[in-house]
Order: C-alpha cells, then structure tokens, then sequence
C-alpha cells in the first residue's frame, strides 16, 4: 500500500529518494511527497497524482541533501489531496514524518495538541506523530528519546520514518507492524517499506522486528526496542538480481511476468522434486523435497487454508488436490472473514497462510490469531503453521513453523499472474509429499503426476507461442463496448475460472463474474444476452461434457461463448463455442496451470488496448498492508 523511503550519506537524497518511490509505484499510491534536511531546515515537496507530478516540482528546487524521507500515499483517512500527503511536519515544521498503517486513537492526541495551540494542515492520522515528537523533544535530551515518548503514546499498527531539523544527522524509523527493511551500504544507509525500493544500491539488509527502532546515521545503524535498550541485530546478503526488477523490452511487467511462468515453474520443479526418486524406491524417501518436519505432517486430520484474492483462488486449487490426492479433509477461508469468525478447533489441523507478498495483514492477523487461540491446549489441538510466500523474508515467516517458498521471483504487476502459478505448484508438491507419507495414491500414479508436472513448462511455451496474436485480436472485440463477463468452470478448474473473472476485473474495470458451471441456471442465467460474454473453462477430464452443456445452455441465451480447452477437442470445441482459446493435452489434475495462461493473457490484452494502467490498476495496491 503506501510505500516509505529514507535515506542517510553522500549522495544526493532527493535522486535516491525518488528513484525509491519509483520502485514503489507499483504497490499502489495516489500522492507521493519527500522531505529533506539541509542547513537546519526541512524542505518538503508533495505532489497529487502520479510521481511525474512530484518530480516536476522538484525540478524547480536545488537541493544538496544527504538525508531525507519519502513516501506514496494509498488514501486512508483523508482524500487523496496534496495537504494530505506524506511526509507531514509538525505545526512549527521542524519535524518531519512519513507513515504505513493506520494510527488508531489519532483523534483524541489530535484534540489534545489542538488544546496545547498545534494548528493542523491535514486530515490525516499521520499528523499527530511529527507533532508529538516535536512536543516531547522539548523534554527530551535526544531524538530517540522524543520517538520513545511518541510511540508510547500511539495506538494501531504503523511504520515510521522521522528526520528532524534539530537533529539533521539522524534519521529514526519504527516499526509496528507494517514491514519496514534496513539497507547498509558504503557510509550510506537506507530505508524502505519494501526492499525493491533500495535493491539498486544495496543488497546488505536486515529485517526491522515488531517493536523495534532504527537510529541510521552517517556513522552506522543502531537498534532499540521501544523501552531503549539497544538490541544486537545482523544484516544479511540477498542473492537477488536488480535486474528482476527491470521491464526487460515488454511494455508492461505484467505481459514480462506472464511471460516468465515457463522459467518460474522450471524453478519449482528444480527446487522442490527429488530428480532421484523412482517409485521403487526406499519407502522413506519422498519424492517432494519440501522440508516439512514429521511435526507438521504427521497424523493431519483436517487442514485449513487462509488467503486474500488470487491467494485465495490458489488455495481452493490446494483445498482440490489435498482431498482427492492427499485424502485430507480441507477448508478454505478468506482471511478477512476468518479473523472474525473463526471455525471450531479441530485437532491435529495444518493452518496454511497463501500470500504472495507474506504482507497481506489479513491474512497476517488469521494466522497469528490461531497461533494464539490454540497455544494453550493440549498439543493435538495446537497449531501448526505453514505459509505459502513469494516472500520469504516478509513478515509471515516469522509467525509460521515452515515456509514454502514460491521462488517466483519478484512480482511488480498488481495483478498476480506467476505468483499465482508458483502457488498452485507448491500445492501440487504439498499434496504430493502428503499423499505419499500417508499412502494415499500409488507410487504409479504419483510418477504420472510428477511427469505431467514435468511438462508444465513447454506447454506454457505452446501457449504463448502459438495464442498470444490470436488473444491479442480477439481482445480488441471486447475493448469498447462490453460491460459484463462471465465466466464458468466445475471441479479444479472452476477456481480458474474465479482467478480469470478477477484478472479482468483488476485491470481492465470490466464487470465479471464467475461461477460453477452447474450453478448458472439457479439465477445467474437470468444476466445473459448477446451483450454478456461467457468464458468456459472446459477442459478433459470428470466434468468435462457437464461443462460443454453449461456453455450450450448459455450460447442458447444469445451469449458469445468462449472456450478454453484442448487441442484434441478442436472439432467439438469449435461447434461449442463462438471463440477458442486452445492449450495443450493435458492430465485433468494439472490442467489448472494451463487454462489459466490464456485468461490471463485475454485480461491483459483488453486493458492494454483500452490503454489503461495495467501493471497500476486504479485503487488497487500489491501489498494489502492495511485492515
Ligand atoms: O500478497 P497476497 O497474496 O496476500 O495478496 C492477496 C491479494 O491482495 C492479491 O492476490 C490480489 O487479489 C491481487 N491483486 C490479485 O491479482
């Protein structure tokens, strides 16, 4: 959501300010702003809108500061004007502030700081902290101790980072909740709520903990929990390329991160299959190579899965495979839900957290929330908890037993697309692994399973060869004038087709629902006409002919169907449907990463033509860092 830069050195802080918040862009803002300290003043510069706006501004200022603060601003309280981006100062403008979270009981200090004279510019949360700093610095013999006094004082969950006029070799930054990551370079030090932001300066970074400070100056970084006792914390080397980062010639990161699904699950399958085991083999030996302690695994009578969006999509994929391949009763809950009306305690219960950025707070909450209504029972009703993260440095292994690494690489698009698939693929090795400590299918099949596994990435290739000028042409008929979609699929597959009615949704504001083929003539049949494009997921397999007669019954409703499914069915499929969009034979089981390329494709094509901001949707942010 909103996104925080800082920096302390040699160089220019405004370039390296911006050049963060550039890399920030894609968690979704809508005001952006940087304030710097130089000869005992801070200057301060917002800007409405686009980023583009904020550096025209600054282009009219010269500036020669080495410390500053930056941020992008997701609307929370407050609309999103120029008075209300960050950074914001205090009343006398001696302390500057940006913030990530929501602080809870802003009004009553904002009440109090009234009644002490404090005139406010904003009608932000974030307004009180630089004034409550600047309030107990008066008393205080350091800025540290200022900050602690602050911070005392709020409630809610926030991440912080401060630079004072009276104190212009001091950057401070804070962290409770919302993640914030520390940089060290060469006499020069960073800050950043995601490490995108300061990767093209340096990969040497360590992780600021709930509860803990961060004091950078030109001379080093010290860490304080919010008592002030100084903590020993370590920086550690990050083995990402900056390069990741880059659009690398496609027009969008979107297109570049459909594009990359082929290296994405060569990298699962290398990471994650045991290139060894043959069904032979010694009992023991699993053919997935995930990690999981007997801990985790052993005796599962129920697992439950909590997730947000595409994570969610992905997770019902999982709640599929971990049923009919792992034969373990399974739930899925959307996370937001789930924290507030949590499900009666079953034991021996596997909690699985499914989120890309491992940031989501949602999803966060869920999941701590059952760590800690469990932690006092009998140990087969205690929790155990594994997360499922493109992330594995985000806040969510830190409450997890185990990670599950996606190895996706990083995603800039706000519409996940790779990620999605990393997910299902580590559903794919979760249920495996399962089904093969407990015996549920046979060594046979499990080798079939990994085979088809194994051919994921050429057939993507296929895909994208041999789809993407058709889907191209095809888009441009539903650019203009269409208002609504839907889109229908059974069994595995019906979560595709969830995954693809939301894609569209994102990116190019178009209406669209989905459903389970089987459901449409209980009401939502009613919404068809020749106006009203259905999609089809139908691929081979146990529900395929139920689908096809779905699609029949709404082609009878004038509606323009669209298929995706095989190229076998090529014959039948073109007296289906009005359009085909063909993928490769393939085993119904794994069929989900196929089906899902060409719908992803079909949303990014209709937003790009409609020329919309497709890796930047509106209102949309990639972390949901906020309740
Ligand atoms: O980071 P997470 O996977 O927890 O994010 C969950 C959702 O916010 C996310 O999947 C969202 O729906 C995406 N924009 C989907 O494209």
């Amino acid at each position: 959501m909103c996104g925080i830069v800082g920096y302390i050195g040699t160089q220019s802080a405004t370039d390296i300010l911006v050049s963060g918040l550039e890399r920030l862009e894609y968690r979704g803002y809508d005001s952006a702003g940087v304030a710097t300290v130089e000869e005992g003043q801070i200057n301060c510069v917002k800007a409405k809108g686009k980023l583009s706006n904020l550096r025209q501004k600054l282009e009219h200022t010269i500036s020669q500061a080495q410390i500053g603060i930056g941020h992008t601003r997701w609307a929370t309280h407050g609309k999103p004007e120029e008075h209300n981006a960050h950074p914001h100062l205090s009343s006398e403008m001696s302390v500057a502030v940006v913030q990530n979270g929501i602080i809870e009981n802003y009004l009553e200090i904002k009440e109090e700081l009234i009644a002490k004279g404090i005139e406010f510019r904003s009608e932000t949360d974030t307004e009180v902290v630089p004034n409550l700093i600047a309030h107990f610095l008066t008393s205080s013999n350091s800025l540290l101790e200022a900050v602690q006094k602050t911070i005392a004082r709020l409630e809610g969950a926030f991440a912080l980072a401060i630079v004072s006029a009276e104190h212009p070799y001091e950057l401070l930054v804070v962290r409770q909740q919302p993640p914030l990551v520390l940089g060290f370079g060469q006499g020069e030090f960073f800050c950043a709520s995601d490490m995108t932001a300061i990767l093209p300066y340096t990969r040497t970074i360590l992780n600021l903990e709930n509860g803990e400070i961060a004091r950078l100056t030109p001379l080093g970084v010290e860490i304080y929990n919010f008592t002030g006792d100084r903590l020993s914390r370590f920086p550690r080397t990050l083995d990402w390329n900056p390069i990741q980062v880059e659009k690398q010639g496609f027009r969008h990161y979107m297109l570049k991160e459909i594009y990359e699904q082929p290296a994405v699950v060569r990298n699962c399958l290398d990471n994650y299959i045991n290139l060894n085991w043959h069904a032979q083999d010694n009992p023991d030996y699993s053919p997935i190579n995930l990690g999981l302690s007997p801990n985790l695994t052993d005796n599962l009578e129920h697992v439950q899965i909590l997730a947000c969006g595409t994570s969610w999509h992905a997770a019902l994929i999982g709640k599929y495979l971990l049923e009919q391949v792992a034969g373990i009763p399974t739930t899925v809950d959307y996370a937001s839900e789930f924290r507030y009306s949590p499900k009666p305690i079953i034991p021996h219960t596997l909690t699985i957290g499914v989120t890309q950025s491992g940031e989501t707070a949602d999803t966060i909450a869920a999941l701590e929330s059952e760590r800690a209504r469990r932690a006092d029972l009998e140990p087969r009703l205690q929790a155990k908890l594994l997360g499922i993260t493109n992330r594995s440095e985000s806040t969510i292994s830190q409450i997890v037993d185990r990670i599950i690494d996606t190895h996706a690489g990083i995603e800039i698009g706000v519409a996940a697309t790779k990620t999605f698939t990393a997910q299902v693929m580590s559903f794919y090795f979760l249920s495996l692994d399962l089904a093969y400590r407990r015996q549920t299918i046979s060594h046979s099949r499990i080798e079939e399973i990994i085979e088809g596994l194994r051919h994921i990435p050429s057939q993507i290739e296929t895909i994208l060869d041999t789809q993407a000028d058709y889907i191209e042409e095809l888009a441009h008929d539903f650019a203009t004038e269409t208002e609504d979609f839907i889109f229908i699929g059974r069994g595995i597959n019906f979560p595709i087709a969830l995954e693809g009615a939301l894609k569209l949704k994102e990116i190019s504001y178009i209406h669209a629902e989905a459903y389970p083929a089987g459901e449409m003539k209980h009401g939502p049949i009613a919404l068809l006409d020749n106006k009203v494009p259905v999609v089809a997921v139908a691929m081979p397999g146990s529900v395929y002919e139920k689908v096809i007669s779905n699609a029949q019954e709404a082609k009878a409703r004038d509606a323009r169907l669209i298929g995706v499914t095989t190229a076998m069915n090529a014959i039948e499929a073109a007296h289906t449907f009005n359009d085909v969009l063909t993928v490769p034979e393939v085993d119904e089981l794994i069929s989900p990463v196929l089906s899902v390329i060409p719908l992803q494709m079909l949303s990014y094509h209709i937003a790009a033509i409609k020329g919309l901001d497709v890796d930047q949707p509106r209102n949309l942010a990639k972390s949901v860092t906020v309740e």
